[in-house]
């Protein structure tokens, strides 16, 4: 029976239960956590892609998404204090659902992390070119900095930025609490001032229309900005460490969504109010895809001059409206901080990779470990090669949306997780438990299958064949290699995720 490979979630447990973290967090640094893994490109630059496919109606799409996550994170919350160990969605998923799906979920969670740390690099070469040209007057030429679809011929920014994290991935570096804590308040500045400065000076008519491409493009610019919410599963997954879980983690989970929420909101509003926000159109009206060498065209046509065209929103507008020192700062900011999310994303990557092929179900070599750094090498090395092809090549919003594809099937198999095992298995200590369960998470599958279906085509067709490939590898490679099809269910050995992670157990 192909669903009926299931870990077990005491043979899960019982090695959790060994590593027994200190419950240290209370609700103000999970909020800190979830602040820090979520504001990141998508917020510095995604704002111009809903522009272009939303005008200003892009605020309504960043509460529907922000809703969505919001009930999703409610799912995950129950799932990460009661199966707190790593792995997360595909972990919960094999304990659930079976070997199958948790497979599957595993390798959605591949786009998520993966070319989710592309977009991010992708995003941070727009501000580190912005900040050369305007701070240095040095003029970059856009073939080297722009990927073949959005105009150019390579984003070497990107790679190098990409390239440069995998290094530091590799020698072992992973953010201190007090690193977070200051690129938290770097970024909160960076938004507080340009919210300070864009606010008053918002011209109401700028609003109008509201939603020139109806109410698709808005749907269409949600499925998009998603990305801006992303990564607060970093505070789900923190459960175990969490005090009073049952009070903190929702305080925690709400409380970064919301907060992060209340700065998009304004800073949207800033945006469209200062400079306006409608989409750059065809001669003829048309609407133009973001991210496409025809928009690059048509933005030339007109000087650049709309945010749309610019590839680092903010800065840009504080220059329109007459701060362009400022402007360069907040650029700044965004160069100083977006490493560390691009951090968190290879990070998570290596460590799904990790537990996958810790199960048997991808190469052992993956979890090969370096002699001297103490860190999954190989497969850190394997990610950043592929990171930093992905934003080499593809525009950011591309990668952004591919990756929420990826994001959204694995959040609704989550929330379908929670429901199964509040009937499967009622008795289990839930030190958590998402509140109006049944109404919160089909909310949150309906949500997730929205979003999804507002996708653009080339996103979802790319997610399909990811999917395809991923069944082919799954029967063809790892269901006979499986260590539970195996019958080696013991070979779970959690590790602490504060120290590298460990070779695989030799199968005897
Ligand atoms: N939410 C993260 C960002 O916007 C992934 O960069």
């Amino acid at each position: 029976m192909i669903f009926g490979r299931v870990k077990s979630l005491d043979a899960i447990l019982a090695t959790a239960e060994k590593k027994s973290l200190h419950r240290s967090l209370g609700a103000f640094q999970l909020t800190m956590l979830g602040i820090g893994a979520v504001i990141g490109t998508g917020i510095f630059v995604l704002t111009a892609e809903a522009a272009q496919k939303a005008g200003p109606g892009m605020m309504i799409s960043f509460i529907i998404a922000g809703v969505v996550c919001a009930v999703a994170a409610l799912c995950y919350a129950e799932m990460a204090s009661m199966v707190p160990v790593s792995g997360s969605a595909y972990t919960y998923s094999y304990a659930v659902m079976g070997e199958l799906i948790a497979w599957m979920v595993g390798w959605a969670l591949i786009l998520e992390y993966a070319v989710a740390a592309g977009a991010v690099s992708v995003g941070w070469s727009g501000y580190m070119i912005g900040y050369i040209e305007h701070a240095f007057s040095i003029d970059v030429p856009a073939a080297w900095t722009l990927g073949p679809l959005d105009g150019g011929i390579i984003n070497l920014p990107a790679m190098v930025i990409a390239g440069l994290v995998t290094w530091l991935l590799v020698i072992g570096t992973k953010e201190s609490a007090t690193v977070n804590a200051a690129l938290v308040a770097i970024k909160i500045v960076a938004l507080t001032v340009f919210v300070i400065l864009a606010v008053p000076v918002m011209n109401m008519k700028e609003f109008e229309p509201f939603s020139p491409l109806g109410f698709g493009g808005i749907s269409a610019a949600a499925a998009s900005i998603f990305f801006a919410y992303v990564g607060f599963d970093a505070v789900s997954t923190a459960a175990e460490e969490t005090k009073n879980p049952q009070r903190n983690m929702p305080i925690g989970l709400i409380g970064s969504l919301g907060i992060c929420t209340i700065f998009y909101l304004l800073v949207s509003a800033g945006v469209i109010g200062s400079v306006g926000a409608q989409p750059v159109m065809t001669a003829s009206g048309g609407a133009i895809e973001p991210g496409t060498a025809e928009l690059t065209a048509r933005c030339a046509e007109i000087g650049n001059q709309a945010v749309v065209c610019s590839k680092e929103a903010l800065a840009w507008t504080l220059r329109e409206i007459g701060w362009p020192q400022i402007g360069n700062l907040v650029g700044l900011a965004a160069i100083i901080a977006l490493p560390s999310v691009i951090l968190m994303m290879m990070f998570g990557q290596t460590r799904i990779f990790f537990v996958m092929s810790r199960d048997g179900l991808l190469p052992t070599a993956f979890s090969k470990i370096h002699p001297k750094y103490n860190t999954p090498h190989f497969i850190t090395i394997l990610t950043g090669i592929a990171v930093a092809l992905f934003a080499a090549f593809f525009p950011v919003g591309q990668l952004a949306n591919i990756s929420n594809s990826g994001t959204l099937f694995a959040f609704a198999a989550v929330s379908i997780a929670v429901m199964v095992i509040r009937r499967t298995d009622p008795g289990r200590h839930r030190p958590f438990r998402t509140p109006m369960l049944y109404l919160t998470a089909p909310l949150s599958i309906i949500g997730c299958i929205y979003l999804f279906a507002s996708l653009d085509h080339k996103s979802i067709i790319l997610f399909l064949i990811w999917a395809a490939i991923g069944l082919l590898v799954y029967f063809g490679y790892s269901r006979s290699r499986s260590h539970v099809g195996l019958g080696h269910v013991d070979e779970v050995h959690e590790e602490d995720p504060d120290a590298p992670p460990q070779p695989v157990p030799p199968v005897s």
